[in-house]
């Protein structure tokens, strides 16, 4: 038995959500750059869940099914206000998501119709977990969901209080659109094994949670802005960036396991990033990074991944920094609660093995003889 690293190359199980073959991302069979030119989120949680994009009257219908379950326990409210203020905001959704799942009596219904059920209210009350944990860590009030308007419309109100301007619900829902599912990825993987062994879905998100949270998946995003902000201005770039270079550390938001020539998903929330910056009347952010990706990718030939961009794209929303990974999770959980479905319709327990590297042949000592 030889462990392949980072199980890089292995197939381990067979899926019909999304796939990247020579470079390019569909969902469900649909060009990525196609749903992100024409298709709301909200269309493609329903194709990822269903396998097909809705008709009006089936879109019309999740949305309202969305809408109903969006609003969160006040217990939830009352426990999320209890976290330390400083807590890691991923660490706060991780909390808050494993705790939906006690206050839910279908928690352990494992029946289909059921998941189902549970994968709608984990979508509709994402949004609603991550605006509140923002305004409680900030001294405010949450604010409950609002009907009739889309999740991205949702999500900004419910974070500021304000009616949001319709480029920034486009842009966000666009956001979602691109990050919503991504083959095996090491979120959507965890939420596989976790299901796999007949737990429940809450605990396959919650594991999912912990795995994109780490830097080298979608805690990427939040740490493309830390950089940014220690950068602090484009005539710093070029030492910056050179003296890491140098350094052979890490550049965040570049590379990928699977993309070698590019993540098709960049482009988009370039262009993004570019109107937004425009629109805005301040190209800094965007001009920054533009001169992070001509280094990077001039010295080390690694091209930016979908966290880059994202970040100056959610900084020009008004998103603060620390919520860049929790909206990534609001994203995925369309993916994760897909794969999960998939996993519970054809399931069995994901147990590989490991190749042995320690010492063989020990005998036991006695402790006072150590
Ligand atoms: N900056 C500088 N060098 C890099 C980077 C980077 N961002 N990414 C890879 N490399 C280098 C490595 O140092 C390594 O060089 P070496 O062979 O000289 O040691 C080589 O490229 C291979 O890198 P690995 O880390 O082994 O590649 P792997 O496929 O395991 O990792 C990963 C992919 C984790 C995404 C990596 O590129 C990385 O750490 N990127 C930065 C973090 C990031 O942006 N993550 C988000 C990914 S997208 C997502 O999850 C949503």
């Amino acid at each position: 038995m030889t462990a392949t690293k980072g199980l890089e190359g292995i197939v381990a199980t067979t899926s019909s959500i999304s796939s990247i073959i020579d470079g390019v991302l569909t969902y469900r069979g649909y060009n990525i750059d196609d749903l992100a030119s024409n298709a709301s989120f909200e269309e493609v949680v329903y194709l990822l869940w269903y396998g097909k994009l809705p008709t009006k009257s089936e879109l019309a219908s999740l949305e309202q099914q969305l809408s109903d379950a969006a609003s969160i326990p006040a217990q939830l409210i009352e426990q999320m206000k209890s976290y330390p203020n400083d807590t890691n905001s991923m660490a706060a959704l991780r909390s808050a998501v494993s705790a939906l799942a006690l206050y839910d009596p279908a928690a352990n219904d494992m029946s289909q119709e059921a998941n189902v059920r549970k994968a709608i209210k984990l979508q509709a009350q994402l949004p609603t977990i991550v605006a509140a944990l923002s305004r409680i860590r900030s001294g405010l009030e949450p604010i409950a969901p609002k009907a009739g308007v889309s999740i991205a419309h949702n999500f900004l109100y419910m974070l500021t209080g304000e009616e949001p301007n319709e480029v920034s619900v486009k842009a966000l829902d666009k956001a979602l659109v691109l990050h919503a599912d991504h083959e095996l990825n090491a979120s959507t993987f965890a939420a596989r094994v976790t299901v796999a062994t007949l737990s429940d879905i809450y605990s396959g998100v919650t594991s999912a949670i912990g795995a994109l949270k780490g830097p080298l998946h979608g805690g990427a995003n939040e740490a493309v802005m830390v950089m940014l902000e220690e950068i602090g201005s484009y005539d710093r770039v070029e030492d910056y960036i050179q003296d890491k270079l140098n350094n052979k550390e890490k550049i965040m938001g570049f590379g990928h396991r699977v993309y070698k020539n590019g993540d098709p998903r960049a482009k988009h929330l370039q262009q993004m990033s570019k109107e937004l910056s425009r629109m805005k009347g301040n190209m800094e952010l965007y001009n920054m990074s533009v001169r992070i990706e001509e280094m990077v990718t001039g010295q080390k030939g690694l091209k930016p991944n979908v966290d880059f961009y994202s970040a100056s794209v959610y900084t020009i929303l008004g998103i603060p920094r620390e919520l860049f990974t929790p909206v990534f999770a609001i994203s995925r959980t369309s993916g994760w609660t897909a794969h999960i479905l998939e996993q519970y319709e054809n399931n069995r327990l994901i147990r590989p093995r490991a190749e042995y590297t320690g010492q063989t042949g020990q005998k036991y000592i006695p402790i006072e003889m150590r």
